[in-house]
């Protein structure tokens, strides 16, 4: 079995990082969303992945590599516009040959992994096998409807009134007979070629498609919300340890990992924390819930609940939650500011402040 991961896509909602990274390369717990991807993978046996990448592939390339590090064996499907899901396995087809394949969007998380399923799988080949999750409002999502053997009966894009509360998410397993049904369909109102199109067009034609329940904990990491709130969920299974360096001075307190090369001094840390290598925490106090990157430098500062990308500069700000701070980003006082904010803010980018 090959994996087929997708990692290109516009990311449109997670500006105004996608402005300058790829989504997938957002750091969740500190490592990119599309390393846990990978390693997901890696641990239900398959090694073989190819990945499709847009615009950012040189950046994806420079992180992944050939995917030694990660213990799998990676090729690159270039792709030169978002055509949809569907228009990524047209890609692929060269790649995957005639292979069973696991398709597994680049922003989705699904911690508790998918390793049960893709053996499920492995043992009945029906012509797909879906992942589906309970969801609250299933009118948001692709849908699908079973019969008591857990066969898919239909699938359906954003209900109005959804019959099932179960939702498509990024992760689907093929056999080669998903090859014919995307050469048959056309793309949708929004011009994307859209995989729940060809499922249901192998619906259609009589295959059999399978659903299987993850019921584990998932995110689609495509929002600034999401990307914090999974990382709340990610870093309280981090495995504490220091190795780098916390004074006398300093109070560590639950589930805090520092990396080897950062420096805590003086400071409060109130886990689930990570502090990435190479960083510097001076008289601050940071967490729970927050991961700092690394190379990055904190100093007078209080954050909570947040995440703090590589490079960073935060000093003498009294409140930081629920934030996201971008790569080399600089936020602190200044010397001739006042009462008035001072603020140089790239395109849709969000800022909250004090009223
Ligand atoms: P989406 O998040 O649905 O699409 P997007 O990346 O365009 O994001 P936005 O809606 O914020 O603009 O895509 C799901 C995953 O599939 C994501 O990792 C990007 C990837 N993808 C491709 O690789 N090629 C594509 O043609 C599309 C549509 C998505």
């Amino acid at each position: 079995m090959k994996a087929l991961v997708l990692s290109g896509g516009s990311g449109t909602r997670l500006r105004p990082f996608s402005y300058s990274m790829p989504k997938q390369l957002i750091p969740i717990a500190n490592k990119p969303v599309l390393e846990h991807v990978l390693e997901d993978i890696r641990n239900s046996g398959v090694t073989d992945i190819g990945i499709i990448v847009g615009n950012w592939a040189p950046q994806i390339a420079e992180v992944i590599g050939d995917g030694t590090r990660l213990g799998v064996q990676v090729t690159y499907i270039p792709q030169d516009e978002p055509l949809g899901l569907a228009h990524c396995v047209t890609l692929a087809e060269p790649f995957l040959g005639d292979d069973d394949f696991v398709m597994y969007l680049g922003d989705n998380m699904l911690p508790e992994g998918t390793a049960d399923i893709a053996e499920e799988f492995r043992a009945s080949r029906p012509a797909a096998q879906i992942v589906v999750h309970k969801v609250a409002d299933p009118r948001a999502f692709g849908v699908a409807e079973l019969d008591t053997e857990g066969r898919v009966t239909r699938l359906v894009e954003k209900p109005q009134e959804p019959r099932s509360d179960l939702a498509l998410i990024g992760v689907y397993f093929f056999t080669p007979d998903i090859h014919r049904a995307v050469a048959s369909i056309e793309p949708s109102a929004r011009g994307e070629l859209e995989i729940t199109d060809a499922i249901q067009w192998l619906l259609d034609d009589g295959a059999e498609i399978k659903a299987s329940e993850y019921q584990g904990y998932w995110k689609d990491t495509g929002r600034a919300d999401d990307v914090l709130e999974c990382n709340r969920h990610l870093l309280g299974t981090l495995r504490p340890a220091v190795l780098g360096e916390a004074d006398e001075a300093s109070e560590l307190t639950g589930q805090v990992r520092i990396e080897a090369g950062a420096r805590v001094v003086r400071s409060r840390i109130e886990g689930p924390v990570v502090v990435g290598a190479g960083s510097v925490i001076e008289d601050s106090h940071i967490g729970p819930d927050t991961a700092i990157g690394q190379h990055c430098t904190l100093r007078d500062t209080r954050i909570r609940d947040s995440i703090v990308l590589d490079g960073a500069t935060i000093s003498e700000v009294p409140g930081i939650r629920g934030s996201i701070i971008g790569r080399n980003a600089t936020v602190g006082a200044g010397a001739d500011v006042d009462l008035y904010h001072r603020l140089v803010v790239g395109d849709h980018t969000r800022i909250e402040v004090a009223a």
